[in-house]
């Protein structure tokens, strides 16, 4: 598949009085499959809206180089396949729904009220279509913004935070609607700190941390790693133990035994096992590996030990992180 994004070494640097020239962006390396939704994680002042704003071609980059849907970031012509929701959208208060959307579609030529009218629909906008900006909720103005969005039809869209400050419902819509991006083709790019919605939609993911990226991969990869715990009664302990299963721990408890293995072994031997040994299973609970647990593992480590922040840790399908 298509790169949308591929940068190398990409770096922005800002002077600063008292520590000279400080990287925000640290030679990035990052690389977003089209038709994936991407998210891009790191803390406040990870250089995540500095990231977004050199691919978009506004600010520039100190050193290295990047491409954006096979064109060289900062080209022009790129512009009309894009789009961009800031974290902090600024809209003029007094227009409707209605006539934001006119507002915008006029800079790209388009005049079509259907085409404003099917897209507020899809946004869930249409029975509010003559309230003005102002009197929209925080949730309804990131669903305008995402309206806004689509007017030039993008193949890439780069949303910076969409569900900052959102509350539950409104973050399951604006998911909703993501995914639907995606299902109709197009590559999303999310900057976000919201790591249990991240964790339901998104395909890859970097986590970003001090301008460096320190792990980079298929989320599903990422995440390897989790455990399972089964418990069983009417099984002697040492019988478990003598099944050998790879990086696993057996411990008796009151009235049975507990194994604790890597949810890649072989489950379905120990349920045999268990039956064969007329023993009852009392319970099998999986341990996945939350994105959380990664992501604070992750920036805590680098926080503890700046000096090893420069590692970049590229995991694709099939390896190991
Ligand atoms: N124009 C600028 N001049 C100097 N430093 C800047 C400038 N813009 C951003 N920075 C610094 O770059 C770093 C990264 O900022 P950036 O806005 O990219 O972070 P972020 O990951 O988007 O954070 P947040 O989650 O809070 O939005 C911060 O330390 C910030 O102070
Ligand atoms: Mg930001």
């Amino acid at each position: 598949m298509a790169a949308a994004i591929e940068t190398t070494k990409l770096t922005k640097g800002y002077k600063s009085r008292i520590h000279g020239t400080v990287n925000v962006v640290d030679k990035l390396d990052l690389h977003v499959e089209e038709g994936e939704i991407f998210g891009f994680l790191g803390p406040n002042g990870a250089g995540k809206t500095t990231t977004i704003k050199m691919l978009l071609g506004i600010i520039y980059p100190t050193s290295g180089e990047g491409y954006v849907l096979g064109k060289e970031i900062g080209d022009m012509d790129v512009h009309r396949l894009i789009s961009y929701v800031p974290e902090r959208p600024y809209y003029y208060e007094y227009m409707t729904g209605m006539e934001l959307l006119k507002f915008y579609g006029s800079l790209f030529g388009i005049t079509d009220v259907k085409k404003f009218e099917a897209l507020l629909e899809k946004v869930n906008l249409h029975r509010d279509a003559s309230k003005t900006i102002s009197q929209y909720s925080k949730g309804m103005q990131q669903r305008v913004g995402l309206a806004q969005s689509l007017l030039n039809d993008p193949k890439l869209l780069f949303l910076d935070e969409p569900t900052g400050g959102l509350d539950p419902i409104a973050h399951r819509e604006i998911r909703d609607l993501i995914l639907s991006f995606r299902d109709e083709g197009r590559t999303v790019f999310i900057s976000s700190h919201e790591l249990s919605e991240v964790e339901l939609i998104c395909d890859r993911v970097a986590i970003i941390n001090r301008g460096v990226i320190e792990r980079q991969g298929k989320l599903s990869d990422l995440l390897s790693g989790g455990r399972v715990e089964i418990s069983a009664e009417g099984v002697p302990t040492q019988f478990i133990s003598d099944m050998k299963i790879n990086d696993a721990n057996v411990r008796a408890i009151p009235g049975g035994v507990l194994l604790d293995m890597p949810e890649e072994a072989d489950i379905t031997a120990v349920i045999d096992a268990v039956r064969a040994q007329k023993g009852k299973l009392l319970s099998i609970v999986p341990r996945k590996k939350r994105l959380e647990d990664l992501f604070v593992e992750t920036v805590r480590d680098k926080s503890v030990a700046p000096a090893a922040a420069k590692k970049t840790l590229t995991v694709e399908s099939g390896d190991k992180p």
